[in-house]
C-alpha cells in the first residue's frame, strides 16, 4: 500500500512541478534577440500575503463614483531590477515574506514569431502574471526560467506583475537556516525573448570526455520537427557541418578536429560557435577541455592538476547587496585572479551567467552545486522533485561551459539511506544531461581517531563519487588534537580529495594573541592558515585546496555584536575589500604551488 502511495505522490508531484515548472529552457539566452525589462520597477510589499486573494496582478482603476481600490501600483514603492529588495531599503533588510513587483512594457509584436519572457533568477519563488493572467510559477532561487508569452501581447502597454516570496519552509532547497543572507526579489536580468516559431531551443557543444581532438554536437529543436537541416561552425577550425533532425526534432553528431587548442586556466581559449537553422543563427564562445579522474589524480588536458581554489558568495560585501551584473563578476573575480587562483567554488548555489561567462574568460575551472545545504528534507519526494529541476536548471544553463568541471550535488549532509537515494537521484538527474564533468559534494564528516592518531571519514556514499570534497575547520571549530605538521589523514584514499572548506574568523584591522581564536585577530586567522598549510601536505591524496572565503559576507548565524555584527568573517579580504594578512600566507601557498 505504502509503494502504491509514494508512486502515486511522485506523479501527482511531477505532474504539478511540471505544468508550472519553467518550460524547457532556450539555451545561450545571450545569444538572442531579446529586449530587456531591466529597471525600475513598481512595488509593493505584502507582508499578509492579501494581493492575490485581491487579484491586484489586474491592476485595477476606479471606473465610477462608487468604485475603489486599496492598492495602486502607480506613485508607490520603486525597486530596482536586477537586484535583491533587501539592499534597496532599510525596512526590507530582514524581510521575509512578498513583495509584487510590477511594470509595463510595449512590444513588437511579430506574427510569425514567438515571445517568451525570462528570468534569470527569482528569489525564492514566484508566480508570474501579465495582462491579468497567470502565465507560470517558478520555485528555486539561482536558475533561470521562461514562459511562453506567444499571443498574450499587445504593442503598446502590456501591464507584467510578479508576485515574489523568499519566505523560509522546511522542505524548500534550501530550508531553515543556512549561513548565508535570505536575499529576496527579481535579482537577476529580466528579458523578453523572440524567436522563430520552431527555435533552436538547446545544444550542447564539447569535447569527447577523454578524446582530445572529438567534438561532439546535440542540437534540439523546440519541436518535433523531423528532417530540418541545421549547422554547426567553428570557422577557427574551418568547421561547417551539416545534420539533419530525427523525429524528436534533435540532431547530433562528431567529427574530428585538428590543430584544437584546449581550454585551461593558463591558456583559456575559447571558439566562436555558430549553430544556424534556415530561420535562425546562434552563436557564442565555447572552449573544449578534457578533465577526468584515474586513481588518485585529477587530470586537465591530459596533465594531473592541482586546484588552487578558492569560495565566494554572489554578493557584493560593501553594497550589502547580491551580486547581479558583469561588473559585478570583475570585482569578485579579479579578487581571485590577484589570489593565484585557478578554480572557484561558486558557493553554495548556481551564480549569474555574467560570473560564470567571465570566469571562463578570465580561466578559472568553475565547481557550481545547488543549495543541498545540511539539513534538507531528504524524505520529502516533493523536495526531491523539486532538487532535481533546480539542477537540471543549472546543467541545463552552463553546460556548454568548458570551465565547468564540477557539479556539486551536496554540502555538509548526514549519512542516511534518504540523503543517499536523494543524492543519487541527482547524481542521475546531471549525468542524463552531461556525462563528462566530474561529480562530487562537500562532506564535513572527517573525525580524529585518537586511538589510531588519525584523520578518517566513515560515509560509503564517497564511492557515488568521481571527487571527494572535505569542509574542515581544524582551529576554528576543531582545536588541533596534534600538531598540524603530524595530522596524518587516511580519507577516500584511491580517489581525489580537495579540502573544500578551512579558514577561520577575524576582524580586519583587529590584532591580538595569534594562539587565542577568541581574539578574533588577523594574527590569529594567520596562524590558523599556516597551520592547515602544513596539515595538508600530510594528506597524500589531495589534489587542492578552497580556503573558506574570499570575503566576509552577510549571515544571520553570526551574532558577536563588535566582532561580527552579522558578518561571517572568514573572509580573506574583509567587507570594505581590504585584505587580511592570511590573504598573503594564501597567495604565498598558491604561487609556490
Ligand atoms: C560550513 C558551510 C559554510 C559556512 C561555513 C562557516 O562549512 O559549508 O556555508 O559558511 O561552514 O561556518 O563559516
Amino acid at each position: 500500500m505504502r509503494e502504491i502511495k509514494s508512486i502515486l505522490i511522485v506523479l501527482l508531484v511531477s505532474v504539478f512541478y511540471h505544468d508550472i515548472a519553467a518550460q524547457e529552457l532556450m539555451t545561450n539566452i545571450y545569444g538572442r534577440e531579446t529586449q530587456s525589462l531591466n529597471g525600475k520597477w513598481d512595488a509593493i510589499i505584502d507582508l499578509y500575503d492579501q494581493g492575490r486573494k485581491n487579484k491586484i496582478y489586474l491592476n485595477q482603476k476606479p471606473q465610477g463614483k462608487t468604485d475603489f481600490f486599496e492598492y495602486s501600483f502607480d506613485h508607490g514603492l520603486r525597486l530596482n531590477v536586477p537586484s535583491d529588495w533587501n539592499s534597496q531599503l532599510a525596512e526590507l533588510n530582514y524581510y521575509e515574506g512578498t513583495v509584487w513587483y510590477a511594470r509595463r512594457f510595449d512590444v513588437q509584436v511579430q506574427k510569425d514569431k514567438r515571445l517568451f519572457i525570462y528570468f534569470g533568477a527569482v528569489s525564492y519563488r514566484c508566480r508570474v502574471y501579465l495582462n491579468g493572467r497567470e502565465v507560470g510559477r517558478h520555485e528555486g532561487g539561482f536558475t533561470p526560467f521562461q514562459f511562453d508569452i506567444t499571443g498574450l501581447v499587445k504593442e503598446k502597454d502590456n501591464f507584467l506583475a510578479v508576485e515574489v516570496n523568499n519566505t523560509r519552509t522546511i522542505d524548500a532547497i534550501p530550508a531553515m537556516a543556512f549561513d548565508w543572507w535570505n536575499y529576496g526579489g527579481i535579482t537577476r536580468d529580466v528579458f523578453l525573448v523572440t524567436t522563430p516559431q520552431t527555435y533552436i531551443q538547446d545544444y550542447f557543444v564539447q569535447l569527447d570526455k577523454y578524446k582530445s581532438d572529438k567534438i561532439d554536437v546535440r542540437v534540439q529543436l523546440s519541436a518535433n520537427n523531423n528532417n530540418v537541416p541545421v549547422q554547426v561552425e567553428i570557422p577557427e577550425l574551418k568547421i561547417k557541418q551539416n545534420l539533419v533532425t530525427d523525429e524528436k526534432g534533435s540532431a547530433k553528431i562528431s567529427f574530428n578536429v585538428k590543430k584544437l587548442q584546449r581550454w585551461s586556466p593558463d591558456s583559456p581559449k575559447l571558439y566562436k560557435v555558430i549553430i544556424s537553422s534556415a530561420d535562425e543563427k546562434i552563436e557564442e564562445m565555447i572552449g573544449f577541455r578534457n578533465i577526468w579522474v584515474k586513481g588518485e589524480d585529477i587530470y586537465l588536458n591530459d596533465k594531473p592538476v592541482f586546484l588552487k581554489s578558492i569560495s565566494f558568495h554572489e554578493e557584493i560585501p560593501q553594497r550589502k547587496g547580491r551580486a547581479f551584473s558583469e561588473a559585478d563578476a570583475i570585482m569578485l573575480l579579479s579578487e581571485a585572479k590577484a589570489l593565484g587562483c585557478n578554480m572557484i567554488r561558486l558557493a553554495h548555489y548556481p551564480q549569474n551567467e555574467y560570473t560564470v561567462r567571465l570566469a571562463e574568460k578570465m580561466g578559472f575551472l568553475l565547481w557550481e552545486e545547488i543549495p543541498i545545504w545540511q539539513g534538507i528534507d531528504f524524505e520529502n519526494e516533493a523536495t526531491k522533485i523539486k532538487a532535481g529541476n533546480m539542477i537540471r536548471e543549472m546543467v541545463m544553463r552552463d553546460k556548454n561551459r568548458c570551465a565547468l568541471a564540477f557539479w556539486g550535488v551536496a554540502n555538509e549532509t548526514q549519512p542516511s539511506a534518504p540523503r543517499n537515494e536523494f543524492l543519487k537521484y541527482l547524481i542521475q538527474c546531471c549525468t542524463e544531461m552531461d556525462t563528462t564533468r566530474l561529480i562530487t559534494a562537500a562532506f564535513d564528516l572527517v573525525r580524529f581517531d585518537r586511538g589510531r592518531q588519525v584523520f578518517f571519514m566513515d560515509d560509503p556514499f564517497i564511492k557515488e563519487l568521481d571527487v571527494i570534497a572535505i569542509n574542515k575547520y581544524m582551529g576554528w571549530y576543531h582545536p588541533w588534537p596534534v600538531a598540524p605538521e603530524k595530522a596524518v589523514w587516511n580519507v577516500a584514499a584511491g580517489q581525489p580529495l580537495i579540502v573544500s572548506e578551512f579558514g577561520g574568523e577575524a576582524l580586519y584591522g583587529q590584532s591580538g594573541d595569534r594562539e587565542v581564536a577568541s581574539s578574533w585577530s588577523e594574527e590569529y586567522q594567520a596562524k590558523l592558515y599556516d597551520d592547515n598549510i602544513a596539515m595538508f601536505n600530510n594528506i597524500p591524496n589531495l589534489r587542492g585546496v578552497s580556503p573558506w572565503i574570499l570575503f566576509d559576507f552577510r549571515s544571520p548565524f553570526r551574532f558577536h555584536p563588535t566582532n561580527q555584527e552579522g558578518w561571517n568573517r572568514k573572509g580573506l579580504v574583509s567587507d570594505q575589500g581590504y585584505r587580511k594578512k592570511a590573504w598573503y600566507i594564501m597567495k604565498e601557498y598558491f604561487d609556490k604551488k
